[in-house]
């Protein structure tokens, strides 16, 4: 017989970072972060897990047709803990199947391409910790999967939630506390847009995983961005959500990315994600927002030169509209430097 179960996770995008581990191996984070989900018809994982007691080749992963390794510590780590949950189920109910003892396999797909040069490890372990877990029949709540899939890669605990969700950095040694919560539903705020300017498609050259242990090892500025400035931004961007205060959670946003990206330049050898392109499109946001006299528009960057800009849906015009003409006039922008990519949050 063969067991099977499906599910699909968001990408997210954080608007307070997450950058530095006090556990690399949990993923523990030094501070906690906060994320807006992208629209899931437009930025998700689809996942299908699946098990038999024919299967012979042990497990197998298999992304947009290729076949993955899954000997990695990550995989393993998730695949470990949602088999050691099964089998105590398969222990207190002695009628279930041993789904627990049967190889996985594993079938994702994104629905944007590689190429939109997405970070899709949040969305790809969000959604292969819930494929298993439905095809275990496990009871566990999104909190409960939220500390497996963050073994996995840290953002994607995050994308267990959707809408506005955070990410609680916790303060025990086995992870316990580390969770993610969600601080408000894509209902409670939806107009938010977004709007991806893909500057490069190419893979990073620092990963994410690397670049902020060197972060935690050598910048001086990273303590006082982990200790004051983040904890005091999670308060304000939860209360700029709570009051749905563009204004608000367009200036912490754009700054938390600033810090972030300052804490790179502040490493050593220094990390540079950001590149002339990037520099621009923080420049046109600025003029948006200069012409609009407040704040319409919020740019973001994660670990790549990629720009993500949320804004309100009725200033859709005044924002997407201009990267859109920026980038269909200037020679040069669309093909070779950028293209632009939509989502709405959800
Ligand atoms: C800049 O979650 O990719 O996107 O835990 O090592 O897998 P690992 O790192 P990852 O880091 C994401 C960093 C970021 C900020 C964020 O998403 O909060």
């Amino acid at each position: 017989e063969l067991y099977r179960a499906s599910t699909t996770a968001p990408v997210n995008i954080a608007v307070i970072k997450y950058w530095g581990k006090r556990d690399p191996k949990l993923n523990l984070p030094t501070n906690s972060s906060l994320s807006v989900t992208l629209s899931q018809s437009d930025l998700r994982t689809h996942t299908t897990a699946s098990c038999s007691p024919n299967n012979k080749s042990g497990d197998s992963l298999i992304l947009n047709g290729e076949s993955q390794d899954v000997s990695g510590a990550r995989t393993q780590a998730c695949f470990r803990e949602l088999r050691a949950l099964r089998k105590e189920l398969e222990d207190s109910k002695s009628d279930l199947p041993k789904l627990s003892t049967f190889p996985l396999k594993i079938v994702s797909e994104n629905n944007f391409p590689t190429a939109a040069g997405l970070a899709s490890s949040a969305a790809g372990f969000a959604a292969l910790v819930r494929a298993i877990a439905n095809l275990y029949e496990l009871p566990s709540s999104p909190t409960d999967l939220s500390k497996i899939a963050r073994q996995g890669s840290g953002s994607a605990c995050r994308s267990l939630f959707g809408g506005y969700v955070g990410w609680e950095q916790g303060s025990k040694d086995d992870g316990s506390d580390s969770v993610a919560f969600q601080v408000a539903p894509a209902s409670h705020w939806p107009n938010m847009r977004a709007v991806i300017l893909v500057v490069s498609a190419a893979k990073k050259d620092v990963s994410s995983t690397s670049g902020m242990q060197t972060t935690v090892a050598t910048s001086s500025l990273f303590a006082s961005r982990a200790s004051e400035t983040v904890p005091k931004r999670m308060q304000e961007m939860q209360k700029a959500i709570q009051d749905k205060d563009f204004e608000a959670f367009g200036k912490i946003s754009m700054m938390d990315s600033n810090s972030f990206h300052a804490t790179c330049l502040d490493t050593y050898p220094p990390i540079f994600y950001l590149n002339d392109v990037s520099r621009a499109a923080i420049k046109i946001v600025e003029s948006i927002n200069a012409s609009a006299g407040k704040i319409i528009a919020a740019y973001t960057f994660d670990a790549g030169p990629n720009a993500v800009v949320y804004y309100l849906e009725e200033n859709e015009k005044d924002v997407a509209g201009v990267f859109k003409a920026v980038l269909g006039e200037k020679e040069g922008w669309a093909g070779e430097r950028g293209q632009a990519v939509e989502a709405n949050s959800a």
